[in-house]
C-alpha cells in the first residue's frame, strides 16, 4: 500500500511506479482524505509514503494526514521515498521521528532528485529543459532500482542530505515556516481567464474564485500546485515569481 501526496506530479509519477513494480494499491492524499481512516492490511503488507520534500523536510499536511491513519494491523515493512529539486537535508530524521511518535517504526528511506519546482525566493527557478531531462532520465533508472530495493525489504536509508543538512532542516526549515509559508502574497494578474484550474488543482481546498478571480484561504501548504497547473501563468507570488517560469511532470 502506497501513500502518496504531489503538487506537480514528480512524487505521484514515483508513487505509480513503485506501485506498478510492486502489484499494490496506491492513495492519493488530498484535503478530505484527513479524517481519521481504516485501511485494511494483507499480511505481511508494506506500507510506503512517497511525498516532495518541503524546505528540508516532509510537507505539513502529509504529517497531519499521518496522525488520521488507522491500520488493521501493524504494517510489517514502513518506508518513504522523498522527491526533491536537489537536497533532502534531514527529511529522514524528521519523518521518522514523527512516524516514531505514532507508533511506528519506519525501516527504510530514499530520495529521488527530480526537477525543481519551489520559486518563490530569489535565486530558485525551475531548471532549464536539458536539465529537467536529465534528472527525469535518472529518476526512471533510480525508481526502478528503488522498487527492488524496497521489495527485498531493506533496512537502509539512502538519502541525498546535501551540504549543512542540520542548519537547512533545524534552522533555516523553522525561518521558512515561519516567514515563507504565508499564501498572502499570492495574486492573480490580468492574464487570468476564469478557468478555475487552480480552485480545482489545489490539493488543500485552500482557493476559491469569487466573481471569477482565485481567492486564497489561510490553510496554504506551498504546495505550488496552483501557480504551477494555471494555464495562462497568471498567479503570481508578491514580485518573486515575475520572471519564473512553471513546470508540470512529464513521462520520461
Ligand atoms: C515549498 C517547496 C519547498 C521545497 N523545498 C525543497 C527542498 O528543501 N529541497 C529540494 O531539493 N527541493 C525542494 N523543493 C522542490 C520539490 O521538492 C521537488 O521539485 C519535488 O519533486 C516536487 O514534487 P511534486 O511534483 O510531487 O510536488 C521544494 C518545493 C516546494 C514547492
Ligand atoms: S488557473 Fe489561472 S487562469 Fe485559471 S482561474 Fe486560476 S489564475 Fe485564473
Ligand atoms: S493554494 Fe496553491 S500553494 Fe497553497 S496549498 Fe493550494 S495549490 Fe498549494
Amino acid at each position: 500500500m502506497i501513500f502518496y501526496f504531489s503538487a506537480t506530479g514528480n512524487s505521484r509519477w514515483v508513487a505509480m511506479t513503485l506501485a506498478e513494480k510492486l502489484h499494490t494499491d496506491v492513495y492519493k492524499i488530498t484535503a478530505s482524505s484527513g479524517y481519521p481512516r481504516m485501511f485494511h492490511l494483507k499480511e505481511n503488507e508494506s506500507v510506503g509514503f512517497v511525498f516532495p520534500v518541503h524546505a528540508w523536510g516532509p510537507p505539513e499536511n502529509l504529517l497531519s494526514f499521518i496522525t488520521s491513519l488507522r491500520f488493521s494491523s501493524d504494517p510489517s515493512f514502513l518506508y518513504f521515498v522523498c522527491t526533491c529539486g536537489d537536497d533532502a537535508g534531514k527529511t529522514a530524521d524528521v519523518f521518522c521521528r514523527f512516524l516514531y511518535k505514532q507508533g511506528w517504526k519506519c525501516a527504510s528511506g530514499y530520495s529521488v532528485i527530480m526537477p525543481n519546482t519551489y520559486v518563490c525566493l530569489p535565486g530558485f527557478d525551475v531548471d532549464p529543459l536539458a536539465v529537467e531531462q536529465r534528472k527525469r532520465e535518472k529518476a526512471r533508472e533510480e525508481t526502478e532500482r528503488l522498487a527492488e530495493r524496497i521489495r527485498e525489504k531493506r533496512n537502509e536509508f539512502c538519502c541525498h542530505e546535501g551540504s549543512f543538512p542540520r542548519l537547512k532542516t533545524y534552522v533555516l526549515r523553522p525561518l521558512f515556516k515561519k516567514f515563507l509559508m504565508s499564501p498572502s502574497k499570492f495574486h492573480v494578474t490580468d492574464a487570468c481567464i476564469s478557468c478555475g484550474v487552480c480552485e480545482n488543482t489545489c490539493p488543500l481546498q485552500n482557493i476559491h474564485l469569487t466573481d471569477g478571480k482565485p481567492h486564497w484561504d489561510d490553510h496554504c501548504v506551498m504546495c505550488l500546485a496552483c501557480y504551477h497547473h494555471c494555464p495562462k501563468h497568471a498567479i503570481a507570488y508578491g514580485r518573486q515569481t515575475a520572471k519564473k517560469g512553471q513546470y508540470l511532470f512529464k513521462k520520461p
